[in-house]
């Protein structure tokens, strides 16, 4: 199928797996670094989707490898490396895949997926802590990395991780008191949301838990000043065909509307449940962000109308073509905290999204401004990823456009504050330009109204998932 199809530009990035480079004094294409700028921006996503021949079974089972970019006062550094994780190196040292993941069952007969736990990718984000660097992935524990160098230093259970239990890769930390809290769904005979709370170097300090009728597919979640709030959606996943060897995750997975999307609100002082309730079916990945309003909370998150069409359209990406558009739209619900009930929804901005981020220090509190990846005009539906960033302003309700140009796909855009708690600052996204094969990072102001500098990243960067900026 796929080769039946043009190629488009942004397909080149992932057509063999990224090579790791060392640290790189980075060359200034455009403009100049600002003064003020200091810090690393760090960013993961799949490196490599091929292996001895094999395709991965869908985009999320490329092995995690992260890029890092040092500000000082002598420039911008750069280094990329893959996460060493235990099934990374066997699979490296047989060339070959040999687990099963998300989207793909090991390969060879069923049976050789037999007692395999999937392949730990370690793919989707970071969270930078004091001495050391988390890659997340939802399946399984962090692997700590050095901060500066990214070499993998080992999996890591953070102090009060059970053997089974993931931790997720959408952490989210309260500002104001340096907690981070974050989730992690075991799949078993009981099924359960387990939650953390950790302190500021990530050592967990609370556990709570939920129980889950069925298993379902949770990928973030939100802090909305005093309470966490978990949305499962319709999915439901057939663990013992998965188990059997005959289906990946992805492949078990069923939508299943008339179950509708199920709303937990969670205090997150005591890490206890205390609402839950049921409303429309829909599907979603990322949380804008959330805050409470006396006995209501509101969050903002990008909705699709379902889960199998964004499913195949993340498949399809790994393969370099996309015949399935999928819309995510940013919306706005409004709950009751004491019972959960959704008491209004809204979509507040007609552009198709992804990647929503705000100010760190704005998490679970209301803010202004969401920057997300974005179409740039009227490319939705035309087999092309995102090529522009954009500010959504909730108190004008406008979306300022920060196009990449033709044939240029940013990442997610991370913000990094002129100061702690400052709204003031810069946005940060690497670019992978199509047209002449490489990528790049760029920095905008943090109203998105002017390119200040453009670096030349040594190497392609395939197009990634989460990143964070850690200030010097
Ligand atoms: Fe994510």
């Amino acid at each position: 199928m796929a080769n039946s199809l043009h190629r488009p530009a942004w397909s080149q990035a992932i057509a063999e797996p990224a090579a790791e480079f060392p640290l790189t004094s980075l060359k200034i294409l455009a403009g100049t670094i600002p003064e003020q700028l200091r810090g690393t921006l760090y960013r993961n996503g799949p490196g490599r989707l091929q292996r001895g021949g094999q395709q991965a079974g869908h985009w999320f089972d490329g092995d995690g490898a992260v890029l890092a970019v040092h500000f000082s006062e002598t420039g911008a550094t750069a280094t990329y490396r893959y996460v060493q994780t235990a099934g990374y190196q066997q699979e490296s040292a047989a060339d070959a895949y040999l687990f099963p993941n998300y989207g793909m069952t090991a390969p060879g007969p069923f049976w050789n997926s037999w007692g395999k736990d999937p392949k730990n990718a370690a793919n989707t984000s970071v969270l930078p802590l004091p001495d050391k660097l988390l890659a997340l992935w939802e399946g399984g524990h962090p692997h700590a990395l050095d901060l500066h160098d990214l070499r993998t230093l080992g999996g890591d259970r953070l102090s009060g991780l059970t053997k089974k239990a993931p931790y997720s890769a959408h952490p989210k930390i309260d500002c104001g008191t340096g907690k981070i809290y974050n989730f992690g769904v075991e799949l078993g005979l009981q099924t359960k949301i387990n939650l953390y709370q950790s302190d500021e170097t990530g050592k967990i300090q609370q556990q709570g838990q939920i129980p889950l009728s069925e298993p379902s597919i949770i990928h973030d979640f939100s802090l909305a000043g005093p309470y966490l709030v978990l949305l499962v959606p319709p999915v439901r996943l057939n663990l013992l065909r998965i188990l059997a060897g005959f289906s990946c995750f992805s492949g078990s997975a069923t939508w299943k509307p008339e179950l509708g999307t199920e709303i937990i609100i969670v205090d997150a002082h005591s890490l206890t449940p205390i609402a839950r309730a049921e409303t429309d079916p829909w599907y979603q990945w990322h949380f804008a962000n959330g805050y409470g309003a006396g006995e209501e909370i509101v969050i903002e998150i990008v909705r699709y109308s379902d889960f199998p069409t964004t499913n195949q359209n993340l498949d399809e990406i790994s393969h370099g073509y996309l015949k399935t558009p999928a819309l995510g739209l940013l919306w706005r619900l409004r709950l009751d905290a004491r019972t959960g009930k959704l008491l209004e929804q809204s979509q507040i901005c007609d552009r198709a999204c992804e990647f929503p981020v705000v100010p760190r220090h704005q998490v679970g509190q209301s803010w202004r401004n969401t920057y997300m990846t974005v179409h740039r005009d009227n490319r939705e539906a035309e087999g092309e990823l995102f090529g522009a960033i954009g500010r959504y302003d909730r108190q004008t309700e406008q979306l300022i456009l920060a196009d990449m140009g033709e044939g240029c796909y940013p990442s997610e855009p991370i913000f990094a504050p002129a100061a702690a708690y400052s709204e003031e600052g810069w946005i940060l996204t690497v670019v992978y330009d199509g047209n002449q094969n490489r990528s790049e990072l760029r920095i905008y102001d943090a109203r998105l109204e002017t390119e200040l500098c453009r670096l030349e990243l040594p190497r392609v960067i395939p197009h990634s998932f989460h990143g964070a900026w850690k200030p010097a």
